[in-house]
């Protein structure tokens, strides 16, 4: 029989107990055993960031990490930003801007965007870019991505070169 490990960690602000296995990732451990799947798989080996949350405040690849590394720490998921209540502003943002349109990474998105904004509230759009450069989304251009967090973040984003002339459509 599998060895288990009683571990006790802080979930979205919640003291969380489970009995896991030593080789399943902190990403299956919310996801089986705290029902918390939110947090997406898109990879499960680190390239895509659908799976992100917040490991004691910096956002981390949860299919890189056993759930046993998470005993007495302290995990965010996207479960934990708005709970039952309004969007955050961020999410907010975001949707006015129509920034996805599956959703399949936008919680990784979203987790990773708001370590950014802890760290920078006042991000410039490069800092926003490079922040998210280890983020895969196959719909969108990410510029509506980076539209809702520079929203959200108060920034004006400077006008792109012929912004403002009405682009008519062919006749
Ligand atoms: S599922 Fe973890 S990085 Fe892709
Ligand atoms: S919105 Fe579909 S993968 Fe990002």
């Amino acid at each position: 029989m599998t060895e288990r490990h009683d571990i006790e960690l802080t979930v979205n602000g919640v003291v969380r107990t489970a009995s896991t296995e030593a080789r399943t990732t902190l990403a299956d451990l919310l996801r089986q055993d705290l029902g918390l799947t939110g947090t997406h798989l898109g990879c499960e080996h680190g390239v895509c960031g659908a799976c992100t949350v917040l490991f004691d405040g910096e956002p981390v690849r949860s299919c890189l990490m056993l759930g046993v590394q998470a005993r007495g720490h302290e995990v965010r998921t996207i479960e934990g930003l708005a709970g039952d209540g309004p969007m955050t502003p961020l999410q907010q943002a975001l949707q006015d801007t129509h920034a996805f349109q599956c959703g399949f990474c936008t919680p990784g998105f979203v987790m990773q965007i708001t370590a950014l904004l802890e760290e920078i509230p006042q991000p410039t759009e490069q800092q926003v870019r490079e922040s998210l450069s280890g983020n895969l989304c196959r719909c969108t251009g990410y510029e509506t991505i980076v539209d809702g967090v520079l929203l959200a973040a108060g920034v004006a984003r400077p006008a792109a070169p012929g912004a403002g002339h009405h682009q008519g459509g062919a006749a």
